[in-house]
Parts: C-alpha cells; structure tokens; sequence
C-alpha cells in the first residue's frame, strides 16, 4: 500500500523535505538551511556537498522520525533553486568549483561579449530567454574557462541534475525540460539542447545531461534495500505555478521567496514578449508541453534580510510587517539593486539605492519602502503581462515566505487592483512538484481530485483609493530611473 510521496525542495536559502499523503497534506516536513558566500563582483557562491549532505540528511531524518517503511513511499519528487550551476567530475564525483549561484552576476563579461558579437535576437527567438548572467550559460562557460579538469571527464548539471545523479541508484546524468529551458542553451521550439548556440557559446554538447519530461522515470532512490521511483523533476517556479493548480490559459501565479517569481500560462503556443519578460518551458507531462510567461525579481525577501543584517533594521523580519503599518511615510523609495535589476529592467550594472530620506525618517519608513519595493518591482511584471496577454487578471495566487506578511499582500493587491489568494498550504513548490509525480503514478486521481482538497485561507481585496497608489507607482518608476543614472 502507498501511501505517501515525497517531495525535496532545493532551493536557495534551505533544502526542505515534505511527506504528503493522498489528500495532499503535508504530514511532515522539514529543512536545512544553506549558506552562500557573496564575493566582491557579483560572485555568488554555495557548497554544493553541503547541498547534497543537506538532502541526504533531510531524507535520512525523515524516515527515522516517522519510522517509515520504504514500500510505503510512492514515489519521490524533486523541485530546485533553477539556473545556478554545477559541474563536476564523473570520475570522482567531485564538483570542480562551487555551485554558481542563479544570483551571480560576475560571469557578465562573457555575456557582454555575446551581446556584442549579435547574439541576442538569437537567443531570445530560440530559448526565450535573453542574454543575462542569470541564466547557466555563462557561468558554465566561466566553470569551463577556471579548471585544468580533463573537458571529457566533466558533466554539468543544474541542482536538479547534480541530485539525481548522487541519489539514484543508477547514476543518471539527466534534467528535466523547465530547468533545462533556463540554461540559455535549449531550444524551446524544438525541445532540444541547441547545437549552434552551444557552438556560439564554445560550450560540449557532451557535458550535458539528457533532458526528459517532468513526469518521466528519472532513476531510483534506494533506502533499506528498496527501490524508490524518482519520478518528477522540475524548477521550483514551474512547479509552484502546478502546486497552484495554474494549469489553465492566463492562470497567474507570484512566489515572494528570495527574489519574486511571477509566472503565467500561456498554453501550448510559446509566445514572445516585447517587454522584457521571458518565455520559458512550464512543464512537458507526456507529450504535452505548456509554455509561461515569465518575469523574475532578483531581490524580493532578500531585500528585507538585507535590511535586517546590514543596517539592523529589525532582528526578525517577522517584524517588517507591523513596522510598516506603523510607518505615514510615503515619500521613501528603495530601489533593491543589490545584484542588479531583473525583469522587467534587465539591468546587471544598477546599484541599489534608498531615496527621499528626511530628517525625521524612521526605521520603520525605510522597512515599509523596501516592503513596497517588493510589490512595485512585481506590479511592473503584471502589468506587462496584462498587456501583452490582452487580458485583464481575475485573481493571482500567491505563496513563498513573504506572502504571509500582510501590509505587503494588501499593498500589492491595491497596487494591482486585483485580488490576491493565499492558500492554506505555504509550501505549494514541493507539492506542485508532488502532484505531478503523483498523477504520473496513479497516486493522485487528477487534478481535480487533487482541487477538491485545495483550501484557500485568505483573499487580499483592493481597498485602497487607486489615485493614491497610482501616483505612488508613478513616483517608483522615476525613483529606479533615477537609480539607472547613478553607475
Ligand atoms: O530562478 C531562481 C529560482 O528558481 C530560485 O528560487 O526560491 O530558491 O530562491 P529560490
């Protein structure tokens, strides 16, 4: 008898570990947090054996606090931070430089050099991504460009990739399509790895890892003798859009999580934006793929950290949320350019910066600026979306770590004008990804069985007057505008 799945979820700031049975609840869970290091440039390094360690360890725990028989287990699923890079040896199984962070804007002397050579019109028509250091390609070709490692010994993986290949049995050297469709190197049109831009880019197609569905067998997980179906991988935002249940045309999702994950489906046609958003793979179940729009935030909960630890604005950012309330200022901006702006500004060379400071500011004025500079940088995505997709937005479903906070979620609501839903279940990365396994194997019914068990727990509705809002918007776009002029 099956009776539970397991999800992993790897992502930037802790690995974490779900026990969900068939009525999707989580029965257990638990996680181990990551640490990263942030060097002069933009490098943006982390550990990659205390990632494994963590997983393995979360694994182990799990099953000796719950006494859980192995044969109990369905399957396992795997979710993960998307982007950041690993290679290593196949031989020794040792990563030969440490995992390059998503965040990481260092390796932008490669990119510059590709946007200078014409690459980008290219790039963009073929992965629907446009040249950044955000995505794997550079950073694999800077991997590649500091070791002396022999090129045909070496195998490159996202975290995803890196995982599979230490925890299956088999040793499989394979991703999945959404977390592959990040790598700057894959082609979303035709599914798959793209030869001319890996010549472009001097990067061996034999690195590599096979690129499968999100539902195919990915290997095993052995525990006590049994064999365990690793039978879902997928990129934590993709499968936060499936957690949601966003699996119609114009379903709209946003994680606060470190940086803000703003994903819409748009079905199974990869339309392009003009606006600086990106087209990415959400998922391929089957034969089926679904393509989503796609606008990523850099700093999201990562700015309010930065608050905490660097100027001592709060000890918990818990606190952030009363601190706000507790503010009447509405003259302070904080544009969070700390690795540079995302979509839909795409600017690596921005500094981040604090404007309209008074005399008589508080603490509290700068922690309500940099809550709200969390949902204007996410009220520029929507916007986008709204008007390339031609349609108007009914709801938007909400989840990731800054989602609880209150002030936050009803400022974005008014800023919007949109109502926001908060589900009951705060870990809905894992549980996408759950689903998706557990449809593959017939632990979950479908997906609407899987709906009836879905419970919203709160709704944001717009209350504020749209005037007041409106010119505050305004004022954001001048305040990031006049933080562009200051490099
Ligand atoms: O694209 C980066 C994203 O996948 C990282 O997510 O939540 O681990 O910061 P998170």
């Amino acid at each position: 008898m099956k009776d539970y799945i397991i999800a992993i979820d790897q992502g930037t700031t802790s690995s974490k570990i779900l026990l969900i049975n068939k009525k999707n609840e989580i029965v257990d869970k638990d996680y181990i947090e990551i640490g990263k290091q942030e060097l002069p440039g933009g490098e943006i390094l982390q550990n990659p054996i205390e990632i494994l360690l963590s997983v393995q360890e979360l694994l182990n725990r799990l099953f000796e606090r719950n006494n859980l028989d192995p044969k109990r287990i369905d399957s396992i699923a795997i979710t993960n931070q998307r982007e950041s890079t690993i290679i290593w040896n196949k031989k020794t199984g040792k990563p030969v430089y440490d995992v390059i962070s998503w965040q990481a804007y260092n390796t932008n002397y490669l990119t510059k050099e590709w946007v200078k050579k014409g690459y980008e019109r290219k790039v963009f028509d073929k992965t629907g991504l446009l040249i950044n250091p955000y995505f794997s390609a550079s950073k694999i070709k800077h991997i590649l460009n500091n070791t002396n490692e022999n090129i045909e010994d070496l195998l490159f993986g996202t975290i995803d990739t890196f995982l599979l290949w230490n925890l299956s049995v088999e040793k499989n050297h394979k991703t999945d399509i959404s977390n592959a469709s990040r790598t700057m190197l894959f082609n979303i049109h035709d599914n798959k790895w793209d030869k001319e831009l890996l010549e472009d880019f001097e990067i061996p197609e034999a690195i590599l890892p096979t690129v499968s569905n999100n539902n195919d067998l990915f290997g095993h997980y052995e525990y006590q003798g049994v064999k365990i179906p690793i039978q879902a991988m997928i990129g934590d935002q993709q499968s936060a859009l499936f957690g949601h249940l966003c699996v119609d045309n114009g379903d709209v999702k946003v994680t606060y999580g470190t940086g803000c994950f703003i994903l819409t489906n748009i079905g199974d046609r990869p339309c392009q934006s003009k606006s600086g958003l990106l087209t990415t793979v959400a998922w391929k179940l089957d034969e089926k793929v679904i393509y989503a729009l796609e606008g990523s935030v850099f700093m999201g909960g990562s700015a309010v950290r930065w608050m905490r630890d660097k100027l001592n604005l709060v000890n918990n950012v818990d606190d952030s949320e009363l601190m706000a309330y507790g503010s009447k200022n509405d003259n302070v901006y904080v544009v969070p350019a700390f690795v540079g702006l995302g979509a839909p500004y795409w600017d690596n060379d921005i500094k981040a910066s604090i404007l309209g400071l008074e005399a008589n500011t508080t603490k509290a004025d700068i922690m309500k600026a940099t809550l709200n500079s969390i949902a204007y940088q996410v009220t520029d995505i929507l916007e986008i979306i709204k008007k390339e997709t031609n349609t108007s937005i009914k709801s938007i479903a909400v989840d990731g770590g800054a989602s609880n906070n209150n002030y936050l979620m009803q400022f974005q609501s008014d800023l919007i004008n949109v109502k926001l839903l908060q589900n009951t279940e705060s870990e809905i990365t894992g549980l996408g990804s759950a689903f998706i396994s557990g449809l593959k194997t017939g632990f979950f019914e479908s997906i609407n069985e899987i709906r009836k068990n879905q419970k919203i727990k709160k709704i944001f509705i717009p209350t504020s007057n749209q005037k007041r809002v409106v010119d505050l918007y305004e004022r954001w776009k001048l305040a990031v505008k006049a933080t562009q002029l200051f490099k």
